[in-house]
């Protein structure tokens, strides 16, 4: 369940250089493994976060195409790269650069998902931040019902404009 209870707050939280924060999700994105480090820049348990949709750390800052484009990428099997902004139980929000990779079963089936999250580069997130809020004003302009597809055409635009691939944006910033 997303939190909407929680009121977001303007305190940031910094993962330090040598941070690694590991979760690994089922195929549906419900939480089944989280390490110390996701445990403590979470603010949850360990037992709140195990059995909890990802979207439990969703910020209200993120526009919802960005998470379309992931899970488009991550379900085709591919991995995905992105600056994620996410929120604490306390309201409090911490900046991560993320990795998602597919865990394949034997046979080349999906079974589930694994994040891995560094520091990210503050140039990236002043980059960012601009765009995410695009996205996200676009989204509510068009409605629930249009806002995936009117949030992926600013990216888009964007992405046009700059001659360059999503991955390739990611890792230029
Ligand atoms: C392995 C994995 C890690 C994820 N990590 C995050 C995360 O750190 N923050 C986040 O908001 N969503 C994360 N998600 C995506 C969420 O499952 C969800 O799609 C997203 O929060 C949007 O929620 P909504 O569809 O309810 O708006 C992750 C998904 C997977 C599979």
């Amino acid at each position: 369940m997303k939190r909407k209870d929680i009121v977001p707050t303007q305190t940031e939280r910094l993962m330090r250089e040598g941070d690694f924060i590991v979760s690994k999700t089922d195929t549906k994105g419900i939480i089944t493994y989280g390490n110390p480090i996701f445990i403590e820049f979470s603010g949850y348990t360990e037992e709140e976060l195990i059995g909890s949709q990802h979207n439990i750390i969703r910020h209200p800052d993120m526009p919802r195409s960005a998470f379309k484009l992931a899970w488009d990428t991550i379900q085709s099997g591919k991995e995905f790269f992105a600056y994620v902004k996410n929120m604490s139980k306390d309201g409090s929000y911490y900046w991560v650069f993320t990795h998602i990779t597919p865990d394949f079963d034997q046979s080349g089936r999906i079974v589930g998902y694994t994040s891995v999250r560094r520091c990210p580069k503050r140039s990236a997130i002043e980059a960012l931040t601009p765009v995410y809020k695009l996205m996200l004003d676009a989204e509510r302009a068009a409605g629930a019902r249009d806002a995936i597809a009117a949030g992926t055409q600013v990216l888009v635009d964007i992405l046009t404009q700059k001659g360059m691939s999503y991955e390739e944006l990611v890792f230029a910033l």
